[in-house]
């Protein structure tokens, strides 16, 4: 089963028809792990707005679980759909960390009992137990990230989207909230819409997505769209960093292949020098 499909979805923010999003057809199936990348503006935002129905296509359909975004469904949808943002310092709401993972499950009217329940599933799964009775401001970007995450969590969402939410992340917190949605995506069957700048992220998802102008202009595994660096330069996207090492150590004069893998990449370069 689909757990979102668009099906020739348009969508423009103002009526003098520049299209944020243009006859998109784009499917995620249950469980799946799909990166989505593209530079700035090129629609990835208004993909993750439109899943949610925060924002209504103008042409196309558009189905979560198999159910039609319509204005009746919209709760059934939402309820379905967890969304993390960029930046962490807004997404904060309460003083101590266990009120602002409850927030959103206690605006659904859950009752106490379960919303107990949610709140220890979610810190465990984000692994921010120790933190429970801590200010979230006190907690660094990347511990902020985790708590939000365990807000959507709270809400037992079906599918989480994380829209660049690691943008704002030093190295080691962006690496914290990676392995919490790979592991969600592994162990629990999470289906994961991961949006983002960063190349070396896209090399975890099942398959990865890339968006210019509101279209999908490359599709495939992250291995089979990084071998095509010369086209992703073309839409202003940068190689993840290992692909860059190669390139030099081929310049260089270097025997060694186009990988993504550090470990053969290093046996490779083993065999040059030995
Ligand atoms: N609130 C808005 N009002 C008007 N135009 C917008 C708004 N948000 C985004 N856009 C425009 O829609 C296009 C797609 O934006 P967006 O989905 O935010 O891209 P991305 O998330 O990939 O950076 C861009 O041209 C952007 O300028
Ligand atoms: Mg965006």
């Amino acid at each position: 089963m689909n757990a979102i499909e668009f099906k020739g979805v348009d969508f423009s923010y103002s009526e003098d028809g520049a299209f944020a999003i243009k006859n998109l057809n784009f499917s995620v199936k249950e469980g799946e792990f799909v990166a989505v990348l593209g530079h700035n503006g090129s629609g990835k935002s208004t993909l993750a707005r439109l899943t949610d129905g925060l924002l209504s296509a103008d042409k196309g359909e558009i189905t979560v679980f198999g159910t039609p975004m319509t204005d009746k469904n919209l709760y059934t949808i939402r309820k379905q759909v967890g969304i993390v943002f960029q930046n962490p310092d807004n997404q904060t709401v309460a003083a101590i960390v266990e009120d602002d993972v409850a927030f959103g499950a206690e605006n659904i009217g859950l009752p106490r009992e379960e919303i107990g329940k949610r709140i220890d599933f979610a810190l465990k799964a984000v692994g921010m137990e120790e933190f429970r009775h801590s200010t979230p401001t006190r907690l660094s970007g990347g511990q902020k990230q985790r708590i939000a995450i365990a807000g959507v969590l709270a809400l037992k969402p079906k599918v989480m989207i994380l829209d660049e939410s690691t943008a704002m992340l030093d190295p080691r917190g962006r690496r914290e909230i990676i392995d919490v949605v790979t592991r969600l995506n592994k162990e629990e069957g999470m289906t994961v819409v991961l949006i983002t700048h960063f190349m070396e992220e896209a090399l975890l998802a099942d398959r990865a997505i890339v968006m210019n102008r509101g279209e999908i202009v490359m599709e495939g595994t992250p291995a089979d769209i990084f071998e095509r660096h010369e086209e992703l330069i073309t839409y202003n996207l940068a190689l993840p960093r290992i692909g860059y090492i190669c390139k030099q150590l081929q310049a260089g004069g270097m025997d060694v292949p186009d990988t993504l893998d550090y470990e053969k990449l290093a046996e490779e370069i083993a065999k040059c020098v030995s």
